[in-house]
């Protein structure tokens, strides 16, 4: 037996992306987002309400990164995600974050995160919420990357959103290997 629960926004597991901008005096601002991912090879799509300070602020810079929050992290990416810049202006640095600019896009990197994918805003829909972003660049932490540039998550440790029990997890043990296992069954 399945158990029917209707229209939910519901997927396993759901990212939590922090959106770092700048506003028009280059004060950084976060917040936490689960609805969105890579959309094409250089683009990721988000679903942001138009109210929050992160889209005034992108829209004006035609910028934003998007970090992967992490576990060492969780208090500071639930905050950013409860509390808005429109009426918390130092809230980045309550946060405990640090900002560093891009060189690649008018936003800032936030420190404390080991990757951010940096894009420059492609379009977005007010009404829907549709934020595309065109990925420029990737940057990782080489305190999180093996010797041979690849990501170590036992180093990194990002986290999902479980939106069903509202809460964050680590990621757990590989259990395959992609574009591979699954040759067995051709
Ligand atoms: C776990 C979690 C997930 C969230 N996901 C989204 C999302 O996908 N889209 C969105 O518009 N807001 C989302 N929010 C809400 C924003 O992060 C929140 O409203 C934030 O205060 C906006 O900050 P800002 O006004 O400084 O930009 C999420 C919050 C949390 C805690």
């Amino acid at each position: 037996m399945r158990k029917n629960f209707g229209v939910k926004p519901w997927t396993y597991p759901q990212p939590v992306f922090i959106i770092a901008t700048y506003d028009e005096n280059g004060k950084p601002d976060a917040m936490n987002a689960a609805w969105g991912g890579i959309s094409d090879n250089n683009q990721i799509t988000m679903d942001l309400s138009a109210s929050h300070k992160t889209v005034k602020n992108l829209l004006k810079t035609g910028a934003f990164t998007v970090s992967m929050a992490d576990a060492a992290h969780v208090v500071a990416c639930d905050y950013v995600g409860l509390v808005s810049g429109n009426n918390t202006p130092d809230k980045f640095e309550k946060a405990g974050f640090s900002a560093s600019k891009s060189e690649f896009v008018n936003a800032p990197i936030i420190e404390e995160l080991p990757m951010a994918v940096e894009c420059k805003v492609i379009n977005y829909d007010a009404t829907t919420g549709r934020l595309d972003g065109e990925i420029v660049n990737v940057s990782i932490d080489e305190s999180v990357l093996t010797e041979d540039g690849k990501t170590d998550l036992s180093k990194f440790e990002p986290i999902v959103f479980d939106p069903i029990n509202a809460t964050y997890v680590k990621l757990g043990e590989k259990v395959g290997n992609a574009f591979k296992d699954g040759n067995i069954l051709r």
